[in-house]
């Protein structure tokens, strides 16, 4: 081959090369799961849900038709917003150690009952895990004393994470839906 020729050649590869945008070529990497370790956390704190006056920390966001006209503070197809403090004890001026954000549906049609799915991002803002949230997308039938909601996932120090949340109600206002719930929580997580 002429040398003048290979020359081309070389700097037509050289410029092929630099012009591929490689950050755009598709990549995986699948190896075995053997640098993490799970570990168990237990929690317990109580979540102030509260509806009524000039602060509610759950509005609703939307309602059916149909139900416009029902007395009950959540009537069924209901959704609201939360931003709920969680607290260290059941009194109104425990310690807010994090807050549960997102949404919950009332979903239950039966009206001798109360069930809600929440679409909740639990998250702290003291202690050990300041900063790391876990997800719960679970049902939660309200009227029943004894309940479990189900762990999702986790940010932070809880990534990961799955789990479940055991539930009592602590204290509750029908007529304005006012609550305090306690929350177990048992989360495995890396
Ligand atoms: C809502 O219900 C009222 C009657 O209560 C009716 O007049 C109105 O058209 C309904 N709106 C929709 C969007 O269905
Ligand atoms: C709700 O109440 C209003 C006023 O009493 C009435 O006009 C309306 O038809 C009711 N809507 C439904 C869906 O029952
Ligand atoms: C429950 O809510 C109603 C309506 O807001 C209020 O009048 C009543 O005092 C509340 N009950 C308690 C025990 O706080």
């Amino acid at each position: 081959m002429e040398r003048g020729s290979l020359v081309l050649r070389v700097a037509l590869t050289l410029l092929t090369v630099a012009a591929t945008p490689t950050h755009c070529s598709y990549h995986s990497h699948t190896l075995p799961n053997v640098h993490h370790e799970e570990k168990v956390t237990h929690l317990h704190f109580y979540l102030f849900d509260i509806i009524s006056g000039d602060k509610p920390s759950a509005v609703e966001v939307a309602r059916s038709n149909s139900t416009k006209n029902d007395s009950s503070p959540t009537p069924f197809g209901s959704v609201w917003a939360i931003d709920d403090p969680l607290r260290e004890g059941p009194e109104a001026t425990s310690k807010v150690i994090g807050n549960a954000q997102g949404l919950y549906v009332s979903s239950v049609q039966d009206e001798t009952k109360l069930g809600l799915v929440m679409y909740v991002d639990f998250g702290f803002t003291e202690g050990k895990f300041k900063g790391s949230s876990f997800s719960v997308f679970s049902r939660n039938p309200v009227t029943e004393t004894n309940r479990e909601l189900a762990v999702v996932g986790g940010r932070g120090r809880f990534r990961m994470a799955k789990g479940f949340a055991k539930l009592k109600t602590s204290y509750l206002n029908v007529t304005n839906g006012d609550a305090i719930i306690e929350y177990k929580v048992t989360l495995i997580h890396y």
